[in-house]
């Protein structure tokens, strides 16, 4: 088994609900290989021009342009030989932290990782598995603010364009909501885990 193992926190480590239970599940799947990129403290650059620029094959190439193409390249390139993708996501306004919102602007790419066809895009991923390990203040797997989750929809979606469609979610939600719930969100995260 290769692991992609993403973590988007920006809580310290020894903090983070999400970080904690990806440490488990990663430990608990036992791989082989284990590529692991920690985006809150290697913050990729948005897509601007030069990153555009980049990724344009007739653009006049200099050594900042290909050292830009060449990390687009290499996170293309881990993402396509990883067999499990596991992403460790607080939720941020409702959302992704912006650091992984960078990651999935540099993979998501038309011709690399899915292509245009008559029929609508095609994903070019198959056969992965991903799991999503996901933390928020409040709770939003049900009730009155399910509407308002685009952190497991959102990445769900970017995941399925890609051609990824087996996809476990685990949540620790509601950890601000009281010490007590904190606590039993992060024993039922854990226990999730260990029954996969
Ligand atoms: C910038 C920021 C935005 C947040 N936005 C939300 C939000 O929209 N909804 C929510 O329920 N919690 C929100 N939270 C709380 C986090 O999702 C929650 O604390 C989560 O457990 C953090 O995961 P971590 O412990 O792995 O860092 C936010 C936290 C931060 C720092």
């Amino acid at each position: 088994m290769n692991i992609l193992h993403l973590d988007a926190s920006s809580s310290a480590h020894d903090e983070s609900h999400t970080r904690r239970l990806t440490a488990q599940l990663v430990d608990e799947l036992d791989a082989s290989d284990v590529v692991y990129h920690d985006l809150e403290e290697r913050q990729l650059p948005h897509i601007g021009v030069s990153v555009r620029d980049a990724w344009a094959a007739e653009k006049e190439r200099d050594a900042a342009l290909d050292e830009l193409a060449a990390r687009s390249k290499q996170l293309v390139t881990e993402l396509q030989a990883a067999d499990t993708i596991v992403i460790g996501s607080p939720m941020y306004n409702f959302s992704v932290p912006s650091t992984l919102k960078a990651w999935i602007d540099h993979v998501a790419i038309a011709g690399q990782t899915f292509e245009y066809t008559d029929s609508g895009p095609q994903g070019l991923l198959e056969g992965k598995k991903a799991y999503l390990v996901l933390s928020s203040g409040g709770i939003y797997s049900e009730g009155p603010a399910a509407a308002k989750d685009h952190l497991d929809t959102y990445l769900r979606a970017v995941l399925n364009l890609v051609g990824i469609t087996d996809i476990t979610t685990i949540r620790a939600e509601g950890v601000a909501l009281g010490p007590e719930q904190d606590k039993a969100a992060m024993q039922q995260a854990s226990a999730k885990i260990k029954a996969l």
